[in-house]
C-alpha cells in the first residue's frame, strides 16, 4: 500500500501496517519534535511559533487544552505537566463540547487547540468560538497549512511526520513532547529552578532512547495481549498523571480491537465500578514514578482480592507478586513518564487487535479525521 502525499510516495517500508510502522517511528518523531527547541544553557525550551515574549508568558494565568479523542487525552497529559512544572492551573476539555456550552472565555488564559490533522471540525469550531470571544489560542498541530493551524495563527507544530493509521500513536507522543516543552518554558519564566529545568531538558534529550527501549517490550506485550484477547471488558486504572495515560490506553484498545475498555481513576474504583471486577475482567494499572506508588499497590490489591487479573504498566520496580503481569518501562525523569508508559498500551491495543484478526489500519466506523458534526 502506498499513499501519495505532497512529499511523494509514502509506503509501509516492510511493516505489516501503518500503525506498526508509526509506533516504530516514535523515537525519530520525538527527535524531530525536539530539534532546535531545547536550550541547555538556560535550561528552557524555545517555541518560536508561539509568538509570546517572556512578559506575555508570565501574564498567562491559566492554560486550557482543547482537542478530540486522543488529542484531548494528550491535552490532559499536557495540563498535568503545566500544573506540575509551571504551577499554573491547567486542564483539558473535549473540543467537541466547548462551543455548545456558551463557555466563559478567560482573557488571561492561554488556550491550546490540539489536533494531529488540523482539520477536525469540532476543534476548529472551538478555536473560532474562542477567537470570536477574544480568547488567546495557539495550535498544537501536526499538519502544516491545515485549517486549525491557519485559524490559530501561532502555535507549535508537532513534526511527527505523516500519520496514516486511524489510531494515533506518534502524533499523540509528539503532542506530549510539545506540552512538556511548553510547560518547561512557562515554568522557567516563573519559579522553576535552573536545576529542575536542566533535569527536564536532559529528560527530554533522553526520551527518544527511552521510547526505543519501551518499544522493545513488544514480545512481552504481544504475549499478554494473546492471553487476555478474549476478554469482553478491560479496566485501565491510573491516578493523577497516570489517569490520562489510562484514558488514552483504553481509547486505543477500543479503537483497534473493539474490546470494551473503560478508564477509571484508581481511587474512584471503590465507589462503584469495583462491582464489575471478576476473573474475566482484567485491569491495566498505570504506575508512574511519583508519590503514589504505594497507593497504586493498594489498587492492585483491591482488584486481586476480587479475583481480577492485574497487568501493571510501571516506571518503578514492583514486587512480582503485585500483579499477574509486570510490564516495566525504562527509567527517566518522572515528569515524562506518561509519554513512555503510553508505549506498551499502544502495543497492547495493537497485539490484541492482531490476535482478534481486526483490520488494524481501518477500524470499523472510524475516520482518521472527522470534518463533519
Ligand atoms: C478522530 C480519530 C481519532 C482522533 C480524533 C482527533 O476521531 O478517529 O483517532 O484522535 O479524530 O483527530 P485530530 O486530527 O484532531 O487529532
Amino acid at each position: 500500500t502506498t499513499v501519495d502525499l505532497e512529499s511523494g510516495s509514502y509506503g509501509l517500508d516492510g511493516h505489516p501496517d501503518f500503525m506498526r510502522k508509526e509506533m516504530a517511528e516514535q523515537p525519530e518523531a520525538v527527535r524531530r519534535a525536539l530539534r532546535g527547541r531545547l536550550d541547555a544553557r538556560f535550561a528552557t525550551a524555545h517555541l518560536g511559533g508561539l509568538d509570546l515574549d517572556p512578559m506575555a508568558l508570565r501574564a498567562v494565568r491559566r492554560v486550557k487544552f482543547l482537542g478530540c479523542g486522543s488529542a484531548y487525552y494528550a491535552g490532559q497529559i499536557g495540563a498535568g505537566m503545566v500544573e506540575s512544572l509551571a504551577r499554573i492551573p491547567a486542564d483539558a476539555e473535549p473540543a467537541s463540547e466547548f462551543r455548545y456550552r456558551n463557555p466563559v472565555v478567560d482573557p488571561d488564559a492561554l488556550y491550546v487547540a490540539v489536533s494531529q490533522s488540523g482539520e477536525t471540525l469540532d476543534t476548529l469550531a472551538a478555536v473560532q468560538e474562542l477567537r470570536r470571544k477574544g480568547g488567546r489560542v495557539m495550535g498544537a498541530v501536526n499538519v502544516v497549512g491545515s485549517a486549525i493551524a491557519r485559524e490559530c495563527g501561532s502555535g507549535v507544530f508537532l513534526h511527527a511526520g505523516p500519520e496514516i493509521s486511524v489510531a494515533s500513536t506518534k502524533a499523540v507522543t509528539t503532542m506530549g513532547v510539545s506540552f512538556a516543552m511548553l510547560a518547561l518554558l512557562l515554568g522557567r519564566v516563573r519559579d522553576l529552578s535552573s536545576a529542575a529545568g536542566t533535569r527536564i531538558v536532559g529528560g527530554l534529550q533522553a526520551l527518544p532512547d527511552r521510547i526505543e527501549a519501551a518499544l522493545e517490550l513488544d514480545a512481552q506485550v504481544a504475549e499478554v495481549a494473546q492471553r487476555y484477547a478474549k476478554s469482553q471488558h478491560m479496566f485501565f486504572l491510573g491516578r493523577v498523571s497516570g489517569w490520562p495515560v489510562a484514558r488514552e490506553g483504553a481509547q486505543k484498545l477500543k479503537e483497534v480491537s473493539y474490546v470494551h475498555a473503560e478508564a477509571y481513576q484508581s481511587a474512584e474504583l471503590k465507589h462503584g465500578p469495583i462491582a464489575l471486577i471478576d476473573a474475566d475482567m482484567p485491569s491495566v494499572v498505570i504506575v508512574p514514578n511519583d508519590d503514589l506508588v504505594a497507593k497504586n499497590l493498594i489498587t492492585m490489591e483491591q482488584v486481586k482480592a476480587r479475583g481480577g487479573p492485574v497487568i501493571a504498566v510501571t516506571a518503578v520496580d514492583l514486587p512480582a507478586s503485585a500483579a499477574d503481569v509486570v510490564i516495566r518501562v525504562p527509567d527517566g525523569e518522572p515528569e515524562l513518564d506518561p509519554l513512555v508508559l503510553g508505549i506498551p498500551l499502544q502495543l497492547l491495543a495493537y497485539h490484541t487487535a492482531a490476535a482478534l484478526g481486526r483490520d488494524i489500519d481501518k477500524p470499523r466506523n472510524l475516520a482518521k479525521s472527522v470534518t463533519v458534526e
